[in-house]
């Protein structure tokens, strides 16, 4: 196969344009401000960002409650900011994925307010329904604690509306080939403006069964194929990248064994268990979470991450591992929430230690994927516990030590900017780390232009290779007659490590002799064909199998003729 697949070997940066960069001074982030950092990005090495909602919005759950889909919220901008924009990332070769929140609308969406006036309008069908009080309806709320139920009672449509997040937020039903018909009509919208495609929200909720007699909701997945072909035949280098926190055993009805429906998908699986991993300094369940998620189609690929914009959901571990990262990383019950997660952000759970943060990253840059970043862990920015639910980990970005730490002139910021103590603007902040060879945000830059130069974490296979060491992950990429090998130290302690790369018949001399990509010392195998390693405390090693010639052996196709 031709390697253009480009999300195979992308790096993604998350932003949310509320709180990037405010241009107009009335203290909210816009379009023509985030424009104006796009030369920021470009230097960072990414080359794609995902762009959280943005679109007309009470901001009743940061856009993820949309009531227009057709406009931009005007508090950022007009159409005409989003398609300058969208222009200056295709002049620097970024692309762009936005949000399509189409399991549900805000209440205040004009659908909803129609549908909940008249039993006759068209749009009654489009929300689901009940007259009257549905059973369980205390069961499946997405955000315990805070959310009360799955089902309202509307005064107005003197009915009940069932809602899977927060009661503002109406589920579409998606059943309705109207509905179906509308999501596509959205989607073609953005894509003419410019866009490569879709972060879906909440996948598994949009192709569930929704109904007041719905015991057990079944997953349509077909619908997916439909989505993937329409965005597929408007534009075809488009994709859709699935939010679906799923087990693994469901993980192929998302991408379609033929790699017919998601191209994408995030792997939650793995990152829980990558967590865990860090928290415990033991990497057994993590290479579990690893070889489950491993069978995939070709074109289908996984979203690496480390934190998001929600909580660290640890909902999929057991109790006794979730105990575990909660006690190393969020140990005061302000710093959980919903009941399963930690609503940190990456540098204050790891302590602002600098090497464990380049550990979590270089591990999150070299496991099967592509990589996704959240703005701001690039320069290892802190949370604003003080603030309510996720808004603690959406704070602006700290971009120098400025008023606001230059995010605005406004007195008033849309959220405020971190001030004071050790994430303080006035310490973390991009111009200052750009000064330092060494800060996190130089590091950032250095491995995401590596990482682009191995493209076979992307589109390679890979093997855990034993190294009889729990605290030590050790990973080995094949791709196209090449390999790379990694080997985190996952504990704060130095570790001694011997392994066999595992290469054989013509590779296996290769093997031994592995080139450091990062640093001066290589590793040659004794007379056994095995590696000695000492790694220190949370360290890290990006190895090339072989030596550097390896773009003069790279053949191409993936599977290099049987030699006789
Ligand atoms: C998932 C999003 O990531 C989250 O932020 C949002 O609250 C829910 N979906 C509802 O749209
Ligand atoms: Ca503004």
């Amino acid at each position: 196969m031709i390697n253009d697949l480009w999300y195979k070997n992308a790096v993604i940066y998350c932003l949310s344009v509320g709180t990037y960069m405010d241009a107009n001074g009335d203290g909210i982030g816009d379009f023509t401000g985030l424009l104006r950092r796009l030369d920021y990005l470009q230097g960072l090495g990414v080359t794609a960002i995902w762009l959280m909602p943005f679109q007309v919005s009470p901001h009743r759950d940061d856009g993820y409650d949309v009531a227009d889909y057709y406009g931009v919220d005007p508090r950022y901008g007009t159409l005409g900011d989003f398609v300058e924009f969208t222009h200056g990332a295709e002049q620097r070769g970024i692309r762009v994925l936005i949000d399509l929140v189409i399991n549900h609308t805000s209440n205040e969406h004009k659908w909803f307010q129609e549908a909940r006036k008249d039993p006759q309008s068209k749009y009654r069908d489009w929300y689901v329904w009940s007259k009257k009080k549905p059973s369980g309806i205390n069961q499946g709320m997405v955000f315990p604690g805070v959310q009360k139920s799955t089902w309202s009672y509307d005064e107005e449509a003197r009915a009940w509306y069932f809602h899977r997040f927060y009661e503002f937020q109406p589920d579409l039903n998606t059943s309705n080939p109207e509905v179906q018909a509308e999501i596509l009509k959205i989607m073609g919208f953005w894509l003419q403006l410019g866009v490569s495609g879709f972060r879906m929200d909440a996948v598994p909720f949009i192709i569930a069964t929704k109904g007041p007699d719905v015991r057990q909701p079944e997953e349509q997945y077909d619908m997916l194929r439909t989505f993937r072909e329409f965005l597929q035949w408007r534009r075809g280098d488009c994709i859709a990248l699935a939010e679906a926190n799923v087990l693994p055993d469901t993980d192929l009805e998302y991408f379609g064994r033929d790699g017919g429906r998601m191209h994408m998908m995030f792997n939650f699986q793995v990152n829980q268990n990558l967590f865990y991993a860090l928290a415990a300094a033991d990497t057994r369940p993590l290479a579990k979470a690893l070889k489950a998620t491993k069978p995939r189609p070709t074109t289908a690929q996984w979203g690496l991450f480390l934190r998001n914009h929600d909580e660290l959901d640890l909902g999929r571990l057991t109790e006794e591992e979730r105990q575990t990262v909660f006690a190393a990383f969020g140990p005061e019950p302000d710093m959980q929430l919903y009941e399963r997660g930690i609503r940190r952000r990456l540098a204050p759970m790891l302590g602002g230690d600098q090497r464990r943060l380049e550990l979590a990253y270089s591990l999150m840059f070299t496991l099967p994927g592509t990589p996704v970043i959240r703005y701001g862990d690039e320069i290892g920015m802190g949370d604003n516990l003080k603030l309510p639910e996720r808004n603690c980990a959406r704070t602006p970005m700290q971009w120098s030590n400025e008023p606001h730490g230059g995010f605005t002139k406004s007195g008033k910021p849309v959220l405020p900017v971190i001030g004071g103590g050790p994430y303080g603007y006035e310490h973390i902040n991009a111009a200052i780390q750009r000064r330092h060879p060494e800060s996190l945000l130089n590091w950032t830059e250095r491995i995401i232009r590596m990482r682009k130069e191995v493209p076979e974490v992307g589109w390679g296979d890979f093997t855990v290779v034993p190294a009889r060491d729990p605290a030590v992950l050790v990973m080995r990429y094949d791709w196209r007659n090449n390999s790379v090998l990694f080997v985190h130290n996952l504990d704060a302690k130095p570790r001694e490590v011997t392994f066999a790369v595992g290469l054989d018949g013509d590779n296996a001399e290769e093997g031994k002799l592995l080139i450091n990509l990062l640093a001066e010392d290589h590793s040659r195998a004794g007379d056994d064909g095995k590696h000695r390693l000492v790694i220190e405390g949370y360290g890290y090693r990006w190895y090339r199998v072989g030596g550097l010639d390896y773009l003069l052996r790279r053949s191409e196709i993936d599977q290099p003729p049987v030699r006789i």
